[in-house]
């Protein structure tokens, strides 16, 4: 079994590379669109008294001929012990034999991947000439959301706002080694752009409807567990909503809080964006229109980076072999 620790899987894909994981993840929702991938929604274990859970997302590509399995925890209280709030593994499977053949890291996979989702999102669902990006929360997420994004469309001004301003200085420095530009601006000011990539932890809506304007578009990737939620919910009154997997949003995607009051059921969502990419439904239709896509995060996203991964880890001789059996 082939072993990538983090700094391996960096190595093949860095941030200055993130396009390739982008194209990765176009073609998981272009599968997941056509109905070519199996991916039950993923499964949650709750850790009450330790304040966390337990993620657990498989998934498998005929086409691929791989199945992955990502384990994934999310503690918020780990950073007080100095451990990370996150920390993933994926498992690749053969499936012609069954037999695991890879073991790694999935905590750097997993924000590649995201931020890939809100790039293929904003490709397919914001206007024509869209060229300014707000991001809401400038946490881990969000240098991925700016670095895939920037891949998708040609951004001319990105603006940043987090209640905490010294998260916006260090992600600036960040995104400087790669020639990013970002600046700081004023919540309502940053909501107003042509796209807008929510990514806090939030429970209470930040975004009011009044700011958003016709022609946006929006992806809402914060929300990944049941009771967060980053918009006001009277916005999708006026929005094409797209999740990225129906079940997965309306139990813990920006939606679930909206649908567990009753304010939105299925038929008021538009579709998945693997339809949009498989070409099954039109994206956009107007200049006018408001998008919004829901990102809870696949399984697929994980698995169609992580085989790139290992394909490019055997050319280069990358990781380490163990002998499991
Ligand atoms: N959809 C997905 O696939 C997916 C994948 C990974 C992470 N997430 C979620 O994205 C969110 C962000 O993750 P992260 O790793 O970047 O977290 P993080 O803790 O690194 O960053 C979150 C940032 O949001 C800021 N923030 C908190 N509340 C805010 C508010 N009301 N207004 C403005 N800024 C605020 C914080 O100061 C912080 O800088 C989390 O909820 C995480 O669970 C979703």
């Amino acid at each position: 079994m082939l072993i990538l620790n983090q700094e391996e899987v960096k190595q093949i894909i860095p941030l200055s590379q993130i396009d390739k994981v982008v194209k990765c993840v176009e073609s998981a929702f272009l599968k997941h669109g056509k109905g070519e991938v199996d991916m039950p929604p993923k499964t949650y274990l709750f850790f009450k008294k330790d304040k966390g859970d337990l993620r657990i997302m498989p998934s498998f590509s005929e086409e691929l001929g791989m199945a992955g399995t990502k384990i994934v925890n999310v503690h918020p209280d780990n950073p007080k012990n100095n451990l990370p709030t996150v920390g993933a593994v994926i498992v690749l499977n053969d499936a012609k034999t069954g037999i695991p053949i890879a073991f790694m890291d999935g905590t750097y996979i997993t924000g590649v991947r995201t931020g890939a989702a809100g790039a293929v999102a904003s490709k397919y669902l914001a206007k024509k000439d869209a060229k300014t990006l707000g991001v809401i929360g400038a946490g881990q997420q969000a240098i991925f959301q700016i670095a895939a994004t920037a891949c998708t469309i040609k951004l001319q001004d990105i603006l940043v706002y987090d209640v905490n301003e010294k998260s916006i200085e260090l992600l600036s420095v960040e995104l400087e080694k790669i020639g990013i530009k970002i600046r700081k601006a004023g919540l309502e000011e940053v909501s107003k752009q042509d796209i807008l990539t929510t990514t806090t932890p939030s429970r209470d809506p930040i975004v009011k409807n009044e700011w958003v304007m016709p022609g946006m578009h929006i992806n809402a990737v914060g929300a990944d567990a049941e009771g967060k939620e980053e918009l006001d919910p009277t916005i999708y009154k006026r929005a094409k909503i797209v999740v990225d997997d129906w079940i997965q949003a309306s139990h813990s995607g920006e939606i679930n809080v909206p649908v567990a009051k009753g304010m939105i059921t299925k038929s008021d969502i538009y579709g998945s964006l693997g339809e949009i990419v498989a070409g099954i439904k039109i994206g956009r239709e107007n200049n006018e229109e408001i998008t919004v896509f829901d990102s809870t995060g696949l399984g697929i996203q994980d698995l169609f980076t992580a085989v790139m991964v290992y394909e490019e880890a055997l050319k280069r001789g990358a990781g380490k072999n163990i002998e499991i059996f």
